[in-house]
């Protein structure tokens, strides 16, 4: 999804070029998030102007574009103070297109221009009332009106600030964004906020800040202005200035930079201390201070917002050796499972603690039924695990696609205990979900991987699958890692049920052996490329298997479907004569996972009604199983482990297959079409 980074330095002298360059090195790390377009705004040299430089395509076409924009012109000038502000659109209102990138500005003197994240529902509205005064668009875009809305407060009433002006159109405006604004009527100044649409501040200073936390303000009047209130009505207001209790609270450094971002992947070269915003925060930066409001008081608000440290390395973020993300995090995940466990299961004494949920479990314990709730491959983690979780907690457990869980306004009760599984931690539909079932007294376990992100701190308490930082659009080792989390979540449940140790055991030691057994599996990377290269041709794969393994097609299809464009199905094989079959023959592609387990004979039957209609199968198999391997065309072969863990090593040819294939056919790898990272709209 679209992506915000904006930089200001205070008595730090900088050039132009110095800001420029720092601009499009945060949206090249914004990059993998997924976009069509970008854009920056930064001071015109005499200050007096904002210049703006946009374009369709990538990063680099926009460095391209400033490159021959400022050509001729001086800008290794340093200067003091400058704000810039960038962005990475992927399109939700208008086409990919110049004049539908961010930043949008208020008028042809460009007096306000905004970035945005996210969707302004009441955009129609809110552009009526501009048009009707005199306001004319440029883009298909909802968040042109933001720009042209501060245009309209501050025409209408110019003893208010900066961050009043935003305050007020943020008040006027629904739906969910991230937004940061920038005004040559306010030179130095910064204003951003937020609704259900992730974005944090980094904070850079020369010496270490001498605070850990920034205090929350409030003005003395947050009343919405009545937009009809306005001098062309005639009827001038005289409206209160909101005054904050205490304007401004500094840090104590006089020079500063800060970083406005979607995500810390931005931030981290420059800086480990961030703060993430809340909801209807507004964090405003003058005279090099920065305060943060919140646009109504609250009886739960805290006083502060805290300055929190970023773990992440720099590395993390880097591709290293790899061509792609995508292959290196496919290859970090004999690394991930580990860092998933890590300080979490005791191999010896066979025990497992997860610190984030342990003092609810006698709670969840007593619930009525677990729910689990995702999108995509999130939620196939989820299909994956159900199996485990029900034998092993003896619990009703169902699972759920987020956005049809809310389509159909599933009945919750204060009983039931719901999961929110997401990478990103700021998917829109499980959030709402999150919201959903929070409402109705559930108690809410989020499993993320982004520590700081709307449903980690939503959640009532949960679990970091600690897989490092995914940049690749295509989720893998966040996948095994969400896997690994709910299996020693099961285990945990069953931890004084007498009748489930030996299963328990069985699986504690499968876990000690999977690392190195992914390592072997990866090995398999040549193989898969020569299979690869027989299907990258071909428009169709079919993915079948059951059981613990049915997780494991549906991935797969998914991994094939967004990577290489080509259509792919995941077939549950006890569905295969109910319909599927029709499409066997001896041209369709398809791969079966025939394991030795509890339900090898019913996968052997479904194989041989494959075989039977001239199909080819390839399979995924045991190693050394030749039984099976005389029914294939192709095979690869994967090491034994226990039933319910299997899905995570016959998962990874599937990650392998479908990267081989992309490379093949020219794709994306990190980026597929029409995709984003992190679905911050519903
Ligand atoms: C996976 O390859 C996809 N890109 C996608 O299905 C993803 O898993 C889904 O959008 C959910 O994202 P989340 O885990 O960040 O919530």
């Amino acid at each position: 999804m679209c992506g915000i980074f904006a930089y200001l330095n205070y008595l730090t002298p900088k050039s132009r070029q110095e800001v420029l360059d720092l601009l499009l090195t945060g949206l090249k790390r914004l990059e993998y998030r997924g976009y069509d377009s970008t854009g920056v705004a930064i001071d015109s040299p005499d200050n007096k102007n904002i210049v703006m430089v946009k374009r369709t395509g990538k990063v680099k076409v926009l460095e391209e574009a400033i490159q021959e924009h400022f050509s001729g012109a001086d800008y290794s000038e340093p200067v003091l103070t400058h704000i810039g502000i960038a962005h990475t659109r992927w399109a939700t209102h208008g086409v990919p297109c110049e004049r539908n990138s961010h930043p949008h500005r208020s008028d042809e003197g460009n007096g306000f221009v905004v970035v945005h994240n996210g969707i302004i529902t009441n955009y129609n509205d809110v552009k009526t009332f501009l048009a009707k005064r005199g306001y004319d668009f440029e883009s298909d875009t909802d968040t042109e009106v933001f720009a042209k809305l501060v245009h309209h407060l501050w025409k209408t009433h110019p003893t208010y600030s900066f961050r009043e002006l935003v305050e007020q159109a943020i008040l006027q405006v629904e739906g969910a964004f991230a937004i940061a604004v920038k005004s040559k009527h306010f030179p130095g100044e910064c204003v951003a906020s937020r609704r259900s649409s992730p974005l944090l501040v980094g904070i850079k200073t020369k010496t270490r800040l001498a605070t850990d936390h920034i205090p929350i303000l409030y003005g003395k009047d947050d009343k919405k202005l009545n937009p009809d209130q306005d001098t062309d009505s005639g009827k001038q207001q005289v409206l209160p200035r909101s005054e904050s209790t205490s304007e401004f609270m500094p840090l104590e450094e006089k020079e500063v930079e800060y970083f406005f971002a979607s995500d810390a992947s931005a931030v981290i070269e420059h800086t480990n201390r961030v703060i993430y915003l809340e909801d209807d925060d507004v964090a405003a930066v003058r005279d090099g201070t920065l305060s943060i409001h919140r646009l109504k008081k609250s009886l739960d608000d805290p006083h502060a917002r805290e300055i929190t440290t970023l773990k992440m390395e720099i590395q993390q973020i880097m591709k290293g050796n790899y061509d792609y993300f995508m292959q290196k995090e496919i290859f970090e995940q004999p690394d991930s499972v580990v860092n998933t466990m890590r300080g979490r299961v005791r191999f010896d004494g066979n025990a497992i603690v997860l610190g984030g949920i342990k003092d609810y479990i006698p709670e969840i314990k007593r619930c009525r039924r677990l729910m689990l709730i995702g999108c995509g491959t999130s939620y196939h983690s989820a299909v994956a695990t159900r199996q485990l979780l029900e034998e092993l907690t003896e619990l009703p457990v169902m699972v759920e696609l987020a956005s049809d869980f809310l389509d159909r306004n599933t009945p919750i009760f204060r009983d039931d205990v719901c999961f929110f599984i997401s990478q990103s931690g700021e998917t829109a539909d499980t959030l709402m979900a999150l919201r959903y079932c929070k409402q109705r007294g559930a108690l809410i376990v989020g499993i993320t991987n982004t520590v700081g992100s709307s449903i980690c701190r939503e959640s009532h308490c949960g679990v970091h699958i600690n897989a490092g930082p995914e940049i690749g659009v295509a989720s893998t080792k966040a996948y095994t890692s969400q896997f690994i989390s709910l299996v020693m979540f099961a285990l945990v449940m069953s931890e004084d049920r007498l009748s489930l140790q030996q299963r328990r055991l069985e699986i504690l030691q499968a876990l000690s052996k999977l690392a190195d057994q992914i390592r072997a599996v990866l090995k398999l990377d040549s193989k898969v490329q020569e299979l690869a290269k027989d299907l990258y041709q071909h428009k169709s794969l079919l993915i079948m298997g059951r059981g613990y393994n049915f997780a494991t097609c549906l991935e797969g299809a998914l991994k094939v479907k967004e990577l290489t464009y080509m259509h792919s199905e995941g077939i549950m094989a006890g569905e295969l004569k109910h319909g599927p079959l029709a499409l066997v023959d001896d041209s369709m592609p398809v791969l079966m996972i025939v394991l030795r387990d509890p339900v090898y004979v019913k996968c052997m039957n479904a194989l041989q009604q494959v075989t039977s209609r001239k199909g080819c199968p390839i399979i995924i198999c045991e190693e050394g199983d030749e039984e099976t391997q005389a029914f294939s065309s192709r095979h690869l072969e994967i090491p034994r482990t226990v039933d319910c863990l299997q899905g995570i090593l016959t998962v990874i040819p599937m990650q392998l297959l479908s990267y081989h294939i992309a490379v093949l056919r020219g794709c994306d790898v990190d980026c597929p079409r029409n995709l984003a990272k992190s679905v911050t709209v519903e």
